[in-house]
C-alpha cells in the first residue's frame, strides 16, 4: 500500500467535505467528529458527486436522492444494497495521508484473516 499525502489539507478537527484527485482516483474527503475519513466520491446509485453532501449520525449522505453510506466502511444503508469504496487515512501531525493498494493487496486482505 502507498501513503499519499493530501496537498493544502490541515486537519484541525473541524467538519469538512471536500473531493481530491490522489493516485488517479476521485475521493472524498470528510472531517466528522473529530476523524478524517475517505471514500470514492462518485455515488453508487447512480454516479452523482458525493461531496456535494453533508454527514449525518455517521455516514455520509448523497445530495441528490440522499442515499446515505458509512463512514467507516462504506456500506450503504439498510435497503440501498450497495456500498462506496473506502481508503485508510493516517494523520502525521495535522497532515492527512490517504493509503491506496493495488488490486492484488485488496484482494489479499479479502482473504487474510486474524485470530
Ligand atoms: S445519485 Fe446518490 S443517491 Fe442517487
Amino acid at each position: 500500500m502507498q501513503w499519499y499525502k493530501v496537498p493544502d489539507l490541515n486537519f484541525t478537527g473541524q467538519p469538512f467535505i471536500r473531493k481530491e484527485k490522489i493516485a488517479g482516483k476521485q475521493i472524498c474527503l470528510v472531517g466528522y467528529e473529530g476523524e478524517v475519513f475517505a471514500m470514492g466520491s462518485r455515488c453508487p446509485h447512480a454516479g452523482e458527486d458525493l461531496s456535494g453532501g453533508w454527514c449525518k449520525d455517521g455516514k455520509l449522505v448523497c445530495p441528490v436522492h440522499r442515499y446515505s453510506y458509512q463512514l467507516t466502511t462504506g456500506r450503504g444503508s439498510p435497503g440501498q444494497n450497495d456500498y462506496v469504496e473506502t481508503y485508510p487515512v493516517k494523520l502525521k501531525r495535522n497532515e492527512v495521508y490517504v493509503g491506496i493498494g493495488s488490486f492484488w493487496e485488496k484482494l489479499k486482505a479479502m482473504f487474510t484473516f486474524e485470530e
